[in-house]
């Protein structure tokens, strides 16, 4: 039998039985010149991604793992609906605005407002800071001041969206340090950097690090008083990526957000607690006037005039329906109850390793703080928060990440596990006990080695 003739008969027999890339490498730096059958696509793909860690043991990221089957419906029936195009698909840009309209009651807007759909809030973040850069070049040019050195004041305990708008963006970060014992930013951190040229303040709502929230009234009060002493009118932008949807139904007196006159603009991440798949944030204005007009900009397309604010073009829609879905879904009682499951799960760990004796947490027990746990070893050990989370790994598959702070409390290693819905009673009960597990392990085996320590993933997770 020919080479080719062979060739032929090994192909049948695939066609039939199984896949030809299961004898052949995976294309993976090639068109290749010929397909394979769609249900062996899929095969491929499905036989690859077993290698990515399990999604609802990913107790590092911020962002949604899970949605009801009939939201998971509304996204694969909507995948082809590409939002920028509204002239064809009005409805779905109604539903973002209704969305829009949605959050900024939500956060307390005194009036009629705008803002937009965003790919998250790193795309939220870089359009707000945009605006208040604009904003800021208007009033030095109405001042006759020079517009050459803009900065921006944030805290060491924001995410590194901020650092990157600064330099994609051409303006001064004014990064201030956490201190050794203190990880977020107030009033008095902030004064010292603040400046004629400063666009703004971003503080957070809920740090990526530990969960807590920067002094925001704090800051507001620091920045009214600059107002009305040196005639300083520096707006503050919240980043509420994972703070902006839990804050409202936890603490709903606390005052972070447009009830507080400096702040301006919010970003929050619909794909964090806001209970969406990745691909969705807004980013909020307190007032229309808030987003510089030169920034939004106006087409004509098929006849009628459409105007865009954003980063990106074409995308999908799906997860703006998502949003809609989740809002009209769970409404204001059921967003409250999902949160407070979390917060009494997050309870429910910490008191389950308070009894393994060998942690301490980051916080007090009465802080405002997102559905996590954040905590570290007390006392003298042979091993450290990196081998714990190396081990509970190797033993059960959690994603439970270890991460050191950002300076000046980059001394400090944490361990920081996020408690969403699909982490419920029973799951944070062996959770706990596989924690306890582990650090028996390692009492006994004492800390990983060298080798082994340098694979360990050393970041927050998002
Ligand atoms: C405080 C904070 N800001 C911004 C971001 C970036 O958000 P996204 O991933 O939605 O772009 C994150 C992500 O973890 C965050 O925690």
């Amino acid at each position: 039998m020919s080479q080719a003739e062979l060739g032929e008969q090994l192909d049948a027999l695939a066609r039939q039985y199984g896949n030809r890339f299961l004898l052949e490498a995976a294309p993976d730096n090639q068109l290749p010149e010929h397909g394979m059958r769609s249900v062996d696509a899929m095969r491929l793909l499905g036989e690859e991604l077993v290698l990515d860690g399990i999604p609802m043991r990913n107790l590092a990221t911020f962002v949604t793992t899970w949605m009801e089957p009939e939201a998971q419906r509304v996204i694969a029936e909507n995948l082809y609906r590409n939002f920028i195009d509204h002239a064809e698909y009005p409805q779905t840009a109604e539903i973002e605005q209704r969305c829009v309209r949605i959050l900024a009651d939500l956060f307390h807007a005194p009036g009629e407002t705008t803002g937009a759909r965003t790919q998250g809030s790193s795309e939220a973040i870089m359009l707000g800071a945009l605006s208040l850069k604009w904003k800021w070049r208007e009033r030095c040019e109405k001042a006759g001041k020079s517009t050459d050195r803009p900065n921006l004041v944030f805290g060491g305990d924001v995410h590194v969206v901020w650092e990157k708008f600064c330099r994609y963006f051409d303006v001064e970060p004014r990064i201030i340090p956490l201190q050794p014992d203190k990880y977020t930013i107030g009033p008095d951190d902030v004064e010292p950097h603040v400046d004629e040229n400063t666009i703004g303040v971003a503080a957070v709502l809920g740090t990526t690090f530990t969960g807590h929230a920067d002094d925001i009234v704090g800051i507001n009060g620091l920045l009214l008083r600059l107002k009305s002493e040196r005639g300083l009118d520096v707006p503050l932008h919240v980043d509420g990526a994972s703070g902006g949807f839990v804050w409202p139904f936890l603490y709903p007196h606390s005052e972070w957000d447009f009830r507080l006159e400096q702040v301006r603009s919010i970003n929050v991440s619909g794909h964090k607690f806001g209970l969406v798949y990745p691909g969705i944030g807004w980013l909020v204005f307190r007032e229309r006037s808030d987003l510089p007009k030169d920034l939004v900009f106006y087409e004509n397309y098929l006849g009628k005039t459409d105007a865009t604010f954003t980063l990106n073009f074409s995308t999908g829609s799906a997860m703006v329906l998502a949003q809609y879905y989740n809002f009209v879904r769970f409404g204001r009682a059921g967003y409250r109850y999902i949160m407070q499951t979390m917060q009494a799960n997050t309870r429910r760990l910490a008191e389950r390793l308070t009894d393994i004796g060998e942690f301490r947490f980051v916080g007090g027990e009465n802080e405002e703080q997102l559905p996590l746990v954040a905590f570290q070893l007390e006392g003298e050990h042979d091993f450290d928060e990196f081998d714990i989370a190396s081990q509970l790994a190797a033993e059960r598959g959690w994603m439970v990440p270890a991460y050191t702070l950002p300076p000046n409390a980059d001394h400090m290693k944490i361990m920081r596990a996020l408690v969403k819905l699909t982490l419920g009673h029973s799951l944070v009960r062996t959770l706990a006990d596989d924690i306890a597990e582990a650090c028996a392990t390692l009492k006994k085996k004492g800390g990983l080695h060298e080798l082994d320590r340098k694979r360990v993933k050393t970041g927050t997770g998002y």
